[in-house]
């Protein structure tokens, strides 16, 4: 094998109630290092897809392999391990109400470094909040007295506390506006380029973020990956589906700077 896949999913198929296939043939490699970027309309399954990547729902049929484990094989000790290897960040930041923001931060890295001193972790965890970018006067604070934009920053921090290998994004500008849209995509480039070799998977439907952050962008549709490709192949492709998207996206893409 030439190029180094963190993830390789092979005919993947996935149904809940046993006729409808939510994923219905998924084929999808993404080469290490890469941050690629998954679209595609509401509901077409991608958060299904990404919770097929994490480990947190089993395939009907098919393969999913993600750095280098069979996910349909894996024991739930390795899973305890394979889990350290990957950051997550959901849409709403998921953190803990009634920590605060260092404390959110610390809680992965006590539950797998237990070689760690407790000041060894509070260390750690300020180097990845300094990373995001966040100020030492919010360290203290809750998830309540922190706006939605240090929310996502903490949020983000905490998927990054344990140097993860692959990083993955559900919607993480979802609902936020242009200004805040814009801060946490370069935030989400900025922490891919931080550390080299880092895969990063972003799930979204701002098309014009696909296009500007991705090294690869991946089309969902039908239970299936319509086209994976650089963005130059989407602006290229001629299928009428992928043309709809493309030019949406870039209406997007003109218009942030006057609304
Ligand atoms: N745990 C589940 N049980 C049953 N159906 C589900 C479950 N999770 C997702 N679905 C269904 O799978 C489809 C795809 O959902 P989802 O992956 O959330 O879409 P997307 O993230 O692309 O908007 C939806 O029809 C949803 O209702
Ligand atoms: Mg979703």
């Amino acid at each position: 094998m030439s190029e180094e896949y963190v993830v390789r999913l092979k005919d993947l198929k996935k149904t809940f109630d046993g006729k409808d296939f939510v994923l219905n043939g998924v084929d999808l490699e993404i080469p290490k290092g890469s941050l690629t970027v998954l679209i595609g309309f509401s509901g077409t399954g991608k958060s299904v897809l990404l919770k097929h990547m994490l480990g947190l729902l089993k395939p009907t049929s098919g393969l999913a392999e993600v750095l280098g484990q069979d996910l349909s094989k894996i024991s739930s000790d390795d899973m305890i391990s394979f889990r350290q290897k990957f950051g997550v960040l959901f849409q709403n930041a998921a953190l803990f109400d009634d920590m605060t923001t260092i404390e959110n931060v610390c809680f992965p890295i006590r539950e797998h470094r237990r070689d760690l001193k407790n000041a060894q972790i509070i260390r750690l965890a300020e180097t990845r909040l300094k990373l995001v970018g966040l100020d030492v006067k919010d360290y203290g604070k809750l998830p309540s007295q922190l706006s939605g934009g240090m929310r996502k920053r903490v949020g983000l921090a905490r998927a990054i506390a344990l140097d993860p290998e692959l990083l993955l994004y559900d919607e993480p500008t979802t609902g936020l506006d242009p200004i805040m849209t814009e801060m946490v995509d370069n935030l989400i480039l900025s922490t891919h380029k931080h550390r080299e070799g880092l895969t990063s998977i972003i799930v979204t439907h701002d098309l014009y973020a696909a296009f500007r952050l991705g090294d690869y962008v991946a089309m969902l549709n039908q239970g299936k990956i319509l086209l994976f490709g650089t963005p130059n192949d989407f602006m290229k492709s001629e299928n009428e589906l992928i043309r709809k998207f493309v030019n949406k996206g870039v209406k997007k893409g003109e218009s942030t700077s006057d609304n």
